[in-house]
């Protein structure tokens, strides 16, 4: 457990007002805010250390290179991967989620090929997806939530059949916030050889993760949820499946030659990093995941989960509010419709007025609204610097909508 009050004064934004009142900042789900720690490398970074990585023999070029390049250590250990080659640098999970579809399912699956999908998906995870569908002829199979919105993962792996070459699947819903036991799953499809591709977006941010102990092929993590920069990000992995991928991005620095009639590859994690990355939000990222393990991630497990009870038990007792999802152990997300039928956009906005920041909408979630029957949700997600009060303060706010909506 830590003092939050010293955690808040790390991110300056919550320092800061909306509408004439106190920033209660209830959309890390979104994106989350920045330590300073962050904030001052993205700004030495440019201030003081900026040049291309990879490609000068020039001082600045080396220290931006070695910068950049120490990141994936931070990653590696971030994960428990068992090698820095297993980390690719991306600019958050869409890139690597697509880099899958295209790298490796491309030259390895075909038509009839099938790929699990659970209803609770992004739509990072789930649009790369359905390209191989429309482009390809590979079937899409969906596994339902329950009603209280878990995913049985025996239900998912009794999805598998003969024809069955991937599981796309959530570690944490950005929606209900419901935890997947990612491991069991990973651990059947891979004794029936079977690649799992696993979003850890979410999950990432709320727990430790372990992608030896989970057993997956493919691990996708965003910077920007992760208290980093935008375009930052990384995939997990495992070599045996880089060794079966083929690059999906050509440009410098993911080859060894090119002549007029050939090229050859740099190796991989590189093969498969084309053009000038990111190099400082990188190197954000890097501090970002620094940030989050000296906290330690069982300590911002333990504070969300205080987090979690006190909303869970304050907002359960609106009897007015729809609360979608209560499935066992999940995290701080809450996503909630009233009674009443008012719009989620109309909630937010006068939560807004109150200087409260949550996101209303489908959340990139349509299969899953589509399963609840909804078409949006208000969700108010929460981070390592949220506190009890701020709960307080949403429930008055949505004490007012209820007053001024019905
Ligand atoms: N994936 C982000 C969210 O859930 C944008 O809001």
């Amino acid at each position: 457990m830590y003092d939050v009050n010293e955690i808040r004064k790390d991110f300056p934004i919550l320092a800061r007002s909306v509408n004439g009142k106190p920033l209660v900042y209830l959309d890390s789900g979104a994106s989350a805010q920045k330590p300073q720690v962050v904030i001052d490398a993205v700004t030495r970074g440019y201030a003081e250390e900026y040049a291309n990585v990879h490609r000068g023999l020039h001082f600045l070029s080396n220290l931006a290179t070695d910068k950049y390049e120490a990141v994936r250590g931070k990653t590696q250990t971030f994960l428990n991967a068992s090698s820095e080659s297993e980390i690719l640098f991306t600019s958050g999970s869409t890139e690597g989620l697509n880099l899958v579809s295209y790298g490796w399912a491309v030259p390895n699956l075909k038509a009839g090929d099938e790929i699990i999908l659970s209803v609770m998906e992004h739509h990072a995870n789930i649009v790369p997806w359905h390209f191989l569908r429309e482009r390809m002829g590979v079937v899409l199979k969906w596994v339902k939530t329950d009603a209280n919105g878990s995913l049985d993962s025996q239900a998912v792996i009794d999805a598998i059949t003969d024809k069955t070459k991937l599981i796309a699947i959530t570690h944490m819903s950005n929606v209900l916030g419901t935890v997947v036991d990612v491991k069991t799953i990973c651990h059947a499809a891979r004794e029936r050889g079977v690649a799992t591709c696993i979003d850890g977006s979410q999950a990432t941010v709320h727990m430790p993760v372990d992608v030896a102990d989970i057993g997956c092929d493919f691990y996708a993590i965003t910077g920007h949820k992760l208290y980093g920069p935008t375009a930052s990000g990384a995939m997990f992995i495992r070599a045996e499946r880089m060794a079966e991928m083929q690059p999906f991005m050509g440009g410098g620095d993911m080859i060894r030659d090119v002549s007029r009639d050939m090229i050859t590859y740099n190796d991989p994690p590189h093969k498969f990093e084309a053009g000038t990355p990111g190099i400082v939000q990188m190197i954000g990222f890097g501090v970002a995941l620094d940030y989050m393990m000296d906290i330690g991630m069982e300590n911002i497990a333990i504070h969300e989960k205080a987090l979690f009870e006190y909303a869970d038990k304050k907002l359960s007792g609106l009897n007015w509010l729809n609360i979608q999802g209560n499935a066992a152990g999940k995290g701080a997300i809450f996503s909630f419709t009233m009674a009443g039928g008012a719009h989620p956009h109309d909630i937010s906005t006068i939560v807004d007025q109150k200087g409260i920041a949550v996101r209303a909408g489908h959340h990139c979630a349509q299969p899953l609204m589509d399963h609840l029957g909804v078409t949006a949700t208000c969700r108010a997600s929460f981070g390592m610097y949220n506190t009890l009060n701020e709960v307080d303060k949403l429930v008055e706010a949505l004490e007012l909508c209820h007053e001024l909506l019905g």
